[in-house]
């Protein structure tokens, strides 16, 4: 299926994945609608792109802006084809016992309630239409938990849970609903999960090379390009050198 002038919806555009997909479907010649906080991002983001983009700055967390933000989008921008729920974080490692309650509010509220929310406000419109493509990022930590990560990995069960559940819900109307799931990828992912510590960070990618945003966007695009009686339910997506979640061959 040609993404030639469709309109896909991207969260968490303003870097890592999200950014990789929207240069992806651009280049495919969609025109984007990309989402994030960090305005100046997606401003800079936008400049670079040689088809129609439009940039929302928005929190997913915050319901009221989510469901505002959709309803006023300008009119032709309504007609949503792809929604790509990217936006997403980590943020700590802690035992549930001694874990940092603001981290997992954050997680539960940005991966879980604003994926929500931005599904809630996007699907009425594709139903209406009878046409559209759901694409969640999931990721490993949704098939799979770690010591310190059972709250990051519980977010993303629930986004395998989702996509399952949005795929019933939708059963019949013509949308489509898949799902890509990342295992370690080099973006802003462990910078934000470490809350800025960048040496901290570094140690995720050390030794090992990680996917890329890219290489995601690949799959995505993939899933969003098959025709229309195709679906691609979910895609679990690894670096080589990642068995498990834990278990990752790093060269000294
Ligand atoms: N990197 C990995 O190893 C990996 C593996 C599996 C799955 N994933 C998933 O991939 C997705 C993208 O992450 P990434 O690796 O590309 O990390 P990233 O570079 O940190 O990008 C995260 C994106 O989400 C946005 N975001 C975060 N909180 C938001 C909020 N409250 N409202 C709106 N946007 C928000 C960020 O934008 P602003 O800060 O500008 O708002 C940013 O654009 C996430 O769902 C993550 O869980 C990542």
């Amino acid at each position: 299926m040609s993404l030639k002038d469709k309109i896909i919806f991207v969260t968490g555009a303003s870097s890592g994945i999200g950014e990789a997909c929207v240069r992806g479907f651009a280049a495919a010649g969609a025109r984007l609608l990309i989402a994030a906080r960090r305005r100046d991002c997606l401003d800079k983001l936008a400049a670079e792109l040689k088809v129609p983009c439009h940039c929302l700055t928005l929190d997913v967390r915050d319901r009221a802006a989510v469901e505002a933000a959709v309803a006023h989008l300008p009119a032709e921008w309504t007609s949503i084809d792809i929604l790509l729920n990217n936006a997403g974080l980590a943020r700590g490692i802690g035992k549930i016992y001694d874990a940092d309650q603001e981290d997992w509010d954050e997680m539960i509220d940005t991966n879980v309630k604003g994926l929500l929310y931005i599904s809630h406000a996007v699907i009425p419109g594709m139903v209406e239409r009878g046409h559209g493509h759901i694409i969640n990022i999931g990721s490993l930590a949704g098939h799979d938990v770690y010591p310190g990560g059972s709250v990051y990995c519980s977010t993303k069960a629930s986004v395998k849970a989702l996509t399952f559940g949005m795929r019933l819900d939708l059963h019949g109307t013509g949308i489509r609903v898949s799902s890509v799931d990342p295992g370690l990828c080099e973006t802003e992912f462990s910078l934000v999960r470490f809350h800025g510590d960048s040496e901290r960070a570094a140690k995720a990618y050390h030794g090992v090379r990680p996917l890329t945003g890219a290489d995601i966007a690949e799959v995505v695009l993939f899933c969003a390009t098959r025709q229309e009686h195709v679906n691609i339910v979910d895609v679990l997506v690894t670096p080589t050198a990642q068995s498990a979640i834990s278990l990752v061959a790093r060269k000294q």
